[in-house]
């Protein structure tokens, strides 16, 4: 799978594409990340991208020619499956979107700033947005990393054990159930009794159990679904 972020802040969104999971995927080339400065399309030599907007009000506006020049030339050289726009007034990503999302094969995740982009672009060539939550960050960049760390980790074969991802909350509606390790005993804290027995069946059940329990107390949208 092959990534391309636009960004005005390359510099921000770097970092974790460098660390973990999300490297390992990249050392073994089942995803490729590139990175693209805004500001390299941008209108003139004092680098202009964004301008006050139309009507007056406070914030500048991404312009749409910088934002054109940059996504028509990655378009002239591969198809895209989507065009992702990151900003808080849309759908809400969830492990869905990341499911879907990690079976394409190349996408271009546009990072908002400032008062956000000039509304041609979401109309011309945005296919799809997402927002990470109902607050404001201070650009896209935090939630194209968070957008692609979700997705990222998906693509089979990214993590060693297939069965991890599987497991993960979400995966299939419900969230996970607690999980303990050594010490068995923690200052009067015990782990519970029945993941000590070595009944494998009875544990899988009381897993189960706890995740329907859980999703109930802490999501239970989730079971409506
Ligand atoms: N840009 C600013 N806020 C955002 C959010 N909540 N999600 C995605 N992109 C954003």
């Amino acid at each position: 799978m092959r990534i391309d972020i636009i960004t005005v802040s390359p510099e921000l969104i770097k970092s974790p594409f460098e660390y973990s999971i999300l490297k390992r995927a990249q050392d073994k080339g089942l995803a490729e990340v590139h990175f693209h400065n805004l500001r390299d399309y941008a209108l003139n030599k004092y680098n202009k991208i964004d301008d006050y907007q139309f009507g007056g009000g406070a914030g500048m506006v991404l312009m749409i020619e910088p934002i054109d020049k940059c996504i028509s030339k990655l378009k002239s050289e591969r198809d895209y499956d989507e065009i992702i726009y990151m900003t808080p007034d849309a759908p809400i990503l969830n492990q869905s979107t990341a499911n879907t999302l990690s079976l394409k094969e190349n996408i271009i995740v546009l990072c908002g700033h400032y008062k956000g982009v000039d509304q041609r672009v979401r109309d011309l060539f945005i296919t799809k947005e997402i927002s990470i939550g109902d607050y404001v960050l201070s650009g896209g960049e935090l939630g194209a990393a968070v957008l692609c760390d979700s997705v990222i980790r998906l693509i089979p074969g990214v993590l060693g054990d297939e069965t991890s991802a599987l497991t993960d909350s979400f995966q299939d509606d419900l969230l996970s159930p607690p999980v303990y390790t050594r010490p068995a005993s923690y200052k009067g804290a015990d782990v519970p009794e029945i993941l000590l027995s070595g009944n494998f069946p009875k544990i899988d059940e009381w897993r189960s159990e706890q995740a329907y329990e859980r999703t109930k107390q802490i999501k239970p949208e989730l079971l409506d679904e």
